[in-house]
């Protein structure tokens, strides 16, 4: 593809690079995104019925057998030439840190060194009681739909993922902030850029003065702002940006 004039120029001459990533960021994985009109998890369920403590404590083995089920599909899939270019790109900066809101775990299969995760992961589950992690050792190895707790008489085991209404984790948001305020260019990758706060993180980048790139086939609240908006798809654009860097290089 055809990368717009002044890109590799500019991302030679950036030291610190913030990478956010969304659900579209999966989509080549065979992923489903949350609001694409063709693979919209979320034209099949009602997620706001279904991700929510509300829901998880009204209907637990519905909540609990949705999330399995999408785990089952995760384990199916595997990581595209997008996040390998990713994991290439730690390389070619002095530091490269990855903030995801997608709760796949495909950053880390693909073999990126640290990832940031703003909602959470659908393979770890907790206690619903004490927010305590629980093997998964327990979960094979106890009945239920959701299984009982080992650390809460009362508690059930939950995913570890960010529920509407929840507050997302403390250190992660901090971390993703801090990076914001200071890398020197950010990339905002497979994102609607609509759920807050992890849309805030490209416009606090843009007006600390970092170089924003878009990535992302349709357009969206950010792409007027982007300093580079790529009307591509994660794989294409990633894979041929790093190939460019580490040719020019
Ligand atoms: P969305 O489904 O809202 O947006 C996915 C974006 O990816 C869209 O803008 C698509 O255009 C774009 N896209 C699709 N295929 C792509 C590809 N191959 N390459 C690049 N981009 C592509 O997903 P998110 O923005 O991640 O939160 O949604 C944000 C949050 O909303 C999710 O993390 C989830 C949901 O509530 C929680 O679960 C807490």
């Amino acid at each position: 593809m055809e990368l717009p004039t002044g890109l590799i120029t500019t991302l030679r001459s950036v030291r610190k690079i913030l990478v956010l990533t969304g659900a579209g960021m999966s989509a080549e994985s065979g992923v489903p995104t949350f609001r694409d009109d063709l693979t919209g998890l979320w034209k099949k369920f009602r997620p706001e019925e279904l991700a929510t403590p509300e829901a998880f404590m009204d209907h637990p083995q519905i909540v609990w057998d949705w999330y399995a089920d999408r785990r089952r599909n995760i384990d199916k899939v595997h990581p595209h030439a997008g996040h390998l270019a990713l994991v290439e790109m730690e390389q070619l900066f002095e530091s490269l840190l990855l903030v995801t809101q997608n709760v796949d775990g495909l950053h880390q299969r693909a073999g990126s060194s640290e990832v940031v995760e703003l909602h959470g992961n659908i393979m770890v589950s907790i206690c619903s009681k004490t927010g305590k992690r629980i093997e998964n050792s327990w979960i094979e190895s106890n009945p239920g739909r959701p299984p009982a707790s080992p650390h809460h008489t009362q508690g059930l085991a939950r995913p570890a993922v960010v529920w509407f209404g929840e507050q997302l984790p403390a250190d992660a948001m901090n971390r993703a902030t801090l990076a914001a305020l200071e890398c020197d260019a950010c990339f905002s990758i497979g994102t609607s850029t609509l759920v807050q706060p992890a849309a805030s993180l490209p416009f606090v980048a843009l007006n600390a003065g970092a170089v924003v790139i878009e990535i992302n086939p349709n357009s969206t609240p950010l792409s007027s702002e982007a300093n580079f908006s790529l009307q591509a798809t994660a794989a294409d654009a990633l894979s041929t940006i790093t190939a460019e860097l580490v040719h020019s290089n």
